[in-house]
């Protein structure tokens, strides 16, 4: 475990989280490469089914970085996005994935140096839960589902 390095997707609005990724990189503040930012338009935009396609996909953590409240540019995207994350942290937690792989997080676009802690922070907290326990699963050649070992 102690060579895990985890894949984290944060789908990054692109008024605010976005641009406080760019502006963590031109302060030349320092964020681990396991972020894959995917942007999105709004967080609004990102559907249960993006999280969890993310997770099947085998992603280790995941978050859904968002404007402040009261700051979003189409009025309540961040709001339903909150809604959302709470809800898939249920499903994922029902199937043994764990919630705690998922969060919301808000931030302003002059935010690099919180971008930067938050991917820190996030990669650590994924770091100590370990492997997505989806990639653990393989369908055999039977067509039935086998663990795979050394994972
Ligand atoms: Fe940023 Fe909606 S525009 S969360």
């Amino acid at each position: 475990m102690e060579d895990f390095e985890p894949v984290i997707v944060a789908f990054c609005c692109h008024y605010c989280a976005y641009t406080a990724a760019d502006m963590a990189g031109s302060m030349r503040i320092a964020y681990p490469p396991n972020i894959k930012i995917i942007r999105v338009p709004c967080t609004g935009k990102v559907d249960a089914i993006h999280i969890m396609k993310a997770f099947q996909m085998g992603a280790d953590g995941v978050y859904v970085a968002g404007c402040l409240e009261g700051d979003c540019h189409f009025k309540n995207g961040n709001t339903k996005a909150a809604r959302r994350v709470n809800y898939v942290k249920k499903i994922l937690d029902d199937i043994g994935i764990g919630g705690e792989r998922l969060e919301m997080i808000t931030m302003s676009a002059g935010m690099g140096d919180f971008f930067a802690q938050t991917a820190i922070d996030f990669t650590e907290k994924i770091r100590a839960l370990g492997p997505n326990p989806v990639k653990r699963v393989s369908v055999a050649e039977d067509g039935n589902l086998a663990i795979k070992e050394g994972i």
